[in-house]
């Protein structure tokens, strides 16, 4: 695992020019679109780099992109790896391992959630104070590699208070109102069924999805600070009487996706 870590990085870092990134992107679904604004960047196919796996969801493009965001030195996951598409937790979470070895030490993780809270609304943006891993699986499990972190991680602050505090100022900047929550990780691929939804909002859960769980974990193992954002792209079932679709989440996203944008730079600024 450690030398394919390695390898991996390597490679990147022979692609890079400039400065080595320190800030960490995963951006999620019908939000990748972000990469798109970073400067001198150098975009690697997922496809070339070793050891990589691929991405294969609709609306999920396979690539890093390295460059400057806001004067800082990012790299951004255009597209991630979801457990539903069948990789294993150690492949979900392999970009995370190599980005730490790039030197990264902050990241920010987006994604698409049904709000559980009913006070949301589709199109909210939510800052993830906590998450409730129902994944039924641990990216850790296994031998434990000492040089990547230790066999039991602390995750009482697995979303960074300050970055918690930062981005909430951020949003205040801009005239901005964000709801602040518990994000819930399921498996996928099948939404929820309405008594699910009933349940994990008993558990604490403000909004529920297929990602961000994994890649936190293994971020919080490597030291990392995390920030998490969740664009509301649905009520979860149940809340509102109407089925849920892919294309909902993909149309919602769509529209909130320039607000998202200027928070995340606004966000970068003061990191
Ligand atoms: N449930 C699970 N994952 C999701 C949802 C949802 O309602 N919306 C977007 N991703």
């Amino acid at each position: 695992m450690l030398e394919k870590i390695q390898e991996s990085e390597q490679y990147i870092s022979e692609q890079l020019q400039g400065p080595k990134p320190t800030i960490g992107l995963i951006l999620g679904s019908g939000l990748g679109i972000l990469a798109e604004e970073i400067e001198n960047p150098v975009t690697i196919s997922y496809s070339d780099i070793p050891h990589f796996p691929q991405s294969t969801v609709a609306g999920h493009k396979g690539q890093l992109v390295i460059g400057e965001l806001e004067g800082k030195n990012v790299v951004a996951m255009q597209g991630r790896f979801h457990y539903y598409e069948g990789y294993d937790m150690h492949h979900v979470t392999f970009p995370v391992r190599v980005m730490k070895q790039l030197g990264v030490e902050q990241l920010l993780v987006t994604n698409a959630a049904g709000g559980i809270n009913e006070s949301f609304d589709p199109g909210d943006l939510m800052i993830i104070q906590d998450h409730i891993n129902q994944m039924g699986d641990n990216p850790l499990i296994g031998k434990n590699i000492n040089e990547l972190g230790p066999r039991f991680p602390d995750m009482s602050e697995a979303y960074d208070r300050d970055l918690i505090k930062l981005a909430e100022a951020a949003a205040a900047d801009l005239n901005m109102s964000v709801r602040k929550g518990v994000y819930v990780g399921n498996t996928g691929p099948t939404y929820e069924t309405g008594s699910e939804v009933k349940m994990l909002r008993t558990l604490g859960g403000d909004a529920v999805g297929m990602s961000t769980v994994p890649e936190v974990i293994v971020a919080n193992h490597a030291g990392m600070d995390v920030l998490g954002i969740s664009c509301i792209s649905n009520m979860a079932a149940g809340i509102l009487d109407q089925p849920l679709s892919h294309d909902e989440v993909i149309e919602t996203t769509e529209k909130v996706k320039q607000q998202f944008i200027q928070l995340v730079k606004q966000i970068l600024q003061t990191m």
